[in-house]
């Protein structure tokens, strides 16, 4: 597997980031620390926006910040054209912060607690993506109370299949997520909306999963959502003029992997399904909204651990031991997720032995999985890559580790964008009540 653009095995057989020697990175800012190459980042998000630009106008690409969400990545963002999809208050405030336009904000979310949704309503989002029966009333009373008219999308569930891991897969039947479709609860929640008076129905929403490496579930579920639009033109007179049709690109990781999802093509591929079935259906042409998060920064990020020793247990196995692990990367216990490790300071070396790289967390099952290394050795830097999405936005302080740095590199040049986090921010919010 070729090595992606902008990653370069440069002077001394080291790994270059975004123009930026990984070891000496790794020196400057520590480790383990997250590294997102800006040119490859942006490249990312102008595929996407150029996609939808050309192939439906006036449509957003909203970036699913759950994949990694901070100040200088909504300020990226922003300046890459994109919207924003937010999932709770601290997403929200980020971008707030960041002085992302509010008015390119979605918020969603399967609990959206009465706090979140009226710092949501009082700054001003453009829209909500209604989740459940019991949130409407909810939204539209916080409304009331600010003396607000909200946007509010639908969030519906068409039970499609798609293949992907049971964790990131939202369309089921059995899904958290959205109303059913076939069991006549979307349909009833649309009327509970068109019912209310400080809510305006906007649109559709639905996100099928996550690691999706086919169109043809995109293709179903813009069949099935123009279906349900016309049915509810039809039964409640609803007259929506947005349809979401999620995230969920797929994203290669390793050589096992499909190619990673072309953004052109998979813009095109929804974009051409949505005009030709509001065409043969007679629905005015919707505006298409679309939500990648790791197609967006997956790709563009590297993580760098220092090796702390190798211990090779005879017949046995062997393991090369790294100073993170599950508290900054708990992919590969959560979803079996694998990924391209190399020694970073070795680039070139042949991988000779088969080992699997564990953590520092004190429990066994902290591992990043097996993988083909040129004999580790005590201080090499470790590079993993394609880390760029839910690492760092799912890491955790477990054993008190202090979360990592981001780096962001670009030209040679390399800014720490989260710092890394120092004892003191640990024991922050920890107080002493005056009994003990
Ligand atoms: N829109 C909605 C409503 C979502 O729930 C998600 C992701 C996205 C968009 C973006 O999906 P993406 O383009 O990133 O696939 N932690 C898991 C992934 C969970 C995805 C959750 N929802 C992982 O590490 O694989």
């Amino acid at each position: 597997m070729e090595l992606r653009e902008g990653l370069v095995i440069g002077a001394q057989n080291h790994l270059f980031i975004g123009g930026c020697d990984a070891e000496a990175l790794a020196r400057e800012f520590g480790t383990p620390l997250y590294v997102i190459d800006e040119t490859y980042l942006r490249s990312a998000c102008k595929a996407f926006v150029g996609a939808m630009n050309a192939y439906a106008p006036g449509g957003v690409i909203r970036y699913a910040s759950k994949a990694f969400c901070s100040m200088a990545m909504c300020r990226i963002a922003y300046q890459e054209g994109m919207g924003l999809d937010v999932v709770s208050g601290g997403e929200l405030y980020t971008a707030y912060k960041a002085g992302f336009p509010m008015d390119r904000v979605a918020l969603h979310g399967n609990c959206k607690t009465p706090h979140e949704l009226t710092m949501a309503i009082d700054l001003g989002v453009s829209d909500i993506v209604v989740d459940s029966r019991d949130e409407i009333a909810l939204i539209d009373g916080i409304a009331g109370s600010l003396a607000k008219r909200v946007n509010v999308q639908l969030r519906v569930n068409p039970d499609i299949d798609v293949h992907t891991h049971p964790s990131i897969h939202t369309s089921g039947q059995d899904s958290k997520f959205g109303l059913g479709i076939d069991n006549g609860e979307a349909l009833s929640a649309i009327k509970a909306i068109l019912a209310c008076r400080n809510l305006r129905l906007t649109g559709v929403h639905t996100h099928l999963g996550s690691q999706i490496f086919s169109m043809d579930p995109y293709r179903k579920a813009v069949d099935r959502l123009t279906d349900f639009m016309v049915l509810s033109a039809a039964v409640a007179g609803a007259q929506m003029s947005e349809l979401t049709v999620g995230g969920g690109f797929g994203v290669r990781y390793t050589q096992d992997d499909p190619e990673s999802m072309c953004p052109e093509d998979a813009v095109r591929t929804i974009a051409q399904e949505v005009k030709r079935q509001a065409g043969r259906k007679g629905l005015s042409l919707p505006r298409l909204i679309l939500e990648p998060g790791r197609a967006i920064v997956a790709e563009a990020g590297v993580m760098l651990y220092t090796v702390s020793g190798v211990k090779r247990i005879p017949g046995v196995c062997g393991f090369a031991i790294v100073d993170g692990g599950m508290m900054d990367n708990p992919r590969p216990l959560l979803y079996d997720a694998r990924y391209r490790a190399l020694l970073a300071n070795r680039c070139r070396d042949r991988p000779n032995e088969r080992l699997r790289i564990v953590g520092r967390a004190c429990e066994d099952g902290d591992t990043l999985g097996e993988y083909l290394l040129p004999s580790p050795e005590q201080g090499d830097i470790l590079a993993m890559l394609t880390a760029g999405a839910y690492q760092y936005s799912m890491a955790s302080r477990y054993n008190r580790v202090p979360v990592p740095a981001v780096v962001l590199t670009r030209f040679g040049k390399a800014e720490p964008i989260v710092e890394r986090e120092r004892y003191d921010d640990i024991i922050r919010m920890d107080r002493i009540p005056n009994w003990l």
